[in-house]
């Protein structure tokens, strides 16, 4: 995983912010970013029990999901206020969105962050609620 400033990232990177930080997969061939599409793009936070990457693509209609309530720990969309919980698998919390927002589980390898499971959804808008 690497952050916008395209540094390869640790766990201390994670741990010593509260907020959740912009990273992007890197391609194992060759060490880029993935870059080539925003369903790529995850932000990644603490929360108490792993290190999680949530998708950046709302699933109500799309949009980027860029909001952060630090008192709730809820990653918001700005388009209609649905808000995802980060501390249950991105749970529905407010507004429209038909199904929670997709992440994956990151691990450390050899001091850096991977991504460790296949996404838990498809990223990306939703017609109709799927749970
Ligand atoms: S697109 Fe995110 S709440 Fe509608």
């Amino acid at each position: 995983m690497s952050d916008n400033a395209e540094k390869r990232l640790t766990p201390h990177d994670i741990l010593s912010v509260h907020a959740p930080i912009m990273c992007w997969p890197i391609n194992s061939e060759n060490g880029d970013p993935r870059k080539e599409t925003s369903f790529n793009r995850f932000w990644i936070l603490q929360t108490p029990t792993a290190i999680v990457g949530f998708s950046v693509i709302c699933p109500h209609a799309g949009c980027f999901v860029s909001g952060w309530n630090v008192e709730r720990r809820l990653l918001v969309c700005p388009c209609h206020g649905s808000a995802y919980d980060v501390d249950h698998n991105g749970q529905v919390m407010d507004g429209p969105a038909p199904s929670p927002l997709p992440y994956v589980h990151i691990e450390e390898e050899e001091g850096f962050l991977r991504i460790a499971s296949a996404i838990s959804r498809p990223v990306g808008a939703h017609a109709s609620r799927a749970d």
